[in-house]
């Protein structure tokens, strides 16, 4: 998969066939492997890596360093998806020249293109950008803002809703190959996709986008609290649980 064949889902003669896109997160070369054999378009490796795979209570930890590890393990299992590793918090905000090392580094362990979070670091991700390296935008509830904005649905108001749109043209003129627009009401979803050339990917925005992604967590029942916009498709808590005590009483 390729930032340019996901840039064409908007494009009739998509090379991704009429289909939406299908990106879903991995901190791991097990489960890397497991979602490129499915057939998921995008891999991310999220900063969600904090809280769910190592117990933190935000994204706000995670550091370059663990990012760099993940995303090398993530990269050893991907053979076809494409790989986006976010950037995590404090490694843009503080100059562009710093967004445009750390987001190189995050190439040399193995990502293909960058997220980062927001519409306030415009001249940073036109400078990673310029340096050959794509970037995922993203807006709405954005996790590394969570002290301010509390995790719920954002663009409830109408001059919310003005801004959220706004943010997302700026980060398509800006250069963005595609946006994930994160906890936003269904219809605000649907005109942001339908004023954007690039593709929108919705976690909790409804269906009206051109693409979904979820933290594979959830999907498979592996959390034990997932959002309420998730429908688990397994329940691989409870058969990890299963197993090691059937293990133990044996
Ligand atoms: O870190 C992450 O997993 C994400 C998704 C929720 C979009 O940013």
């Amino acid at each position: 998969m390729t930032v340019n064949k996901v840039r064409s889902v908007k494009v009739r003669s998509s090379e991704l066939g009429n289909r939406k896109i299908v990106m879903l997160t991995a901190y791991d070369f097990p489960f890397a492997r497991i979602l490129d054999e499915a057939g998921v378009d995008i891999v991310l490796v999220g900063d969600s890596l904090g809280n769910v795979a190592l117990g933190y209570k935000n994204t706000l930890p995670v550091t370059m360093e663990e990012m760099i590890v993940h995303t090398r393990a993530v990269a050893r299992g991907v053979k076809r998806a494409l790989i986006v590793a976010d950037m995590p918090f404090g490694s843009y905000q503080e100059s562009d020249e710093k967004a445009v090392a750390n987001a190189i580094k995050l190439v040399k362990a193995g990502a293909e293109a960058v997220k980062i979070e927001g519409a306030g670091y415009i001249s940073a991700i036109k400078k990673i950008i310029k340096a050959g390296i794509p970037v995922m935008g993203h807006v709405g509830f954005t996790p590394q803002s969570v002290n301010l904005l509390g995790y719920r649905m954002q663009g409830r108001g109408m001059g919310d809703g003005v801004r959220i749109l706004r943010e997302a043209k700026l980060l398509e003129k800006s250069g963005c190959f595609a946006v994930v627009l994160e906890l936003l009401p269904e219809q605000l979803s649907l005109k942001i996709t339908k004023a954007l050339k690039i593709p929108t990917i919705g976690i909790g925005a409804g269906k009206k986008v051109d693409g979904q992604v979820l933290v594979t967590n959830d999907l498979l029942g592996l959390y034990e609290n997932p959002p309420s916009f998730v429908k688990a498709k397994a329940n691989l808590r409870q058969v990890a649980l299963q197993a090691i005590k059937s293990f133990i009483s044996e």
